[in-house]
């Protein structure tokens, strides 16, 4: 029997409630998890992952000298589930040029904020400071650039007068675990394509925001 699942990897540093959010859609969607990979032993998401019998690797960052061993490490446990997607989900590990190049137009990458804003870290510390009305999680190709490959999608929630990082975070992650199902099921379908530093939904370029889920 021919099987037409797209087979993804998954990769994590922590909790792993995104990779919950996709191991629970891909129950009855088009997509498989082949396999769970962590740079952290403690992450959460390892349990998650072992609850639901899918295969787990642990490349620990901390057992090579320098960025290119670890990826080069990486890779290779990627590489044993032979995945047609690498999804990033709450990898908190810079990845080096070669590692990108190798899965260019089949890895992408959930970011807490409403990219080109805030890459990097303490996104939602970031928007309160700067009094921002609204902030969200966009999902986006990865590229050689930090959290600058071209958007897929974006959410969106209002910020509130008494949000803390903690209640901003908490609101963004519920919307996270919405869309990141979702976009993975859009590759899974063969809609999603990069050419050069541009996406494409359906054969039409997406803009440089990508899709706006949220009305
Ligand atoms: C999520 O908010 C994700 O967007 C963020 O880490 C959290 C992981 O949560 N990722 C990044 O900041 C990547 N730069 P999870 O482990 O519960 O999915």
């Amino acid at each position: 029997m021919p099987d037409s699942y797209c087979h993804t990897v998954v990769v994590i540093s922590g909790s792993g409630s995104n990779l919950q959010a996709l191991i629970d859609a891909s129950v009855a969607s088009n997509f498989k998890i082949s396999r769970v990979v962590s740079n952290n032993p403690d992450a959460f998401g390892l349990e998650r992952a072992a609850r639901d019998n899918i295969p787990t690797s642990m490349v620990n960052h901390r057992d090579y000298e320098n960025r290119e061993e670890f990826d080069l490490a990486l890779q290779k446990a990627i590489d044993e589930s032979q995945p047609d997607l690498v999804v990033l989900a709450g990898f908190m590990r810079i990845l080096g040029q070669q590692f990108v190049k190798a899965y260019a137009g089949r890895i992408i990458n959930i970011h807490p904020s409403l990219l080109p804003k805030y890459p990097g870290i303490n996104t939602h510390q970031r928007a309160l400071d700067a009094k921002d009305k609204e902030h969200g999680v966009s999902v986006h190709f990865v590229t050689e650039e930090l959290d600058g490959g071209p958007v897929i999608a974006q959410d969106r929630v209002p910020v509130l007068k008494e949000d803390t990082a903690e209640s901003l975070a908490e609101r963004v992650l519920e919307k996270e675990h919405l869309l990141y199902p979702k976009v993975v099921s859009w590759f899974a379908a063969g809609r999603l394509g990069l050419a050069g530093n541009q996406a494409f939904l359906d054969g039409e370029p997406l803009p440089p925001g990508g899709i706006q889920v949220h009305p």
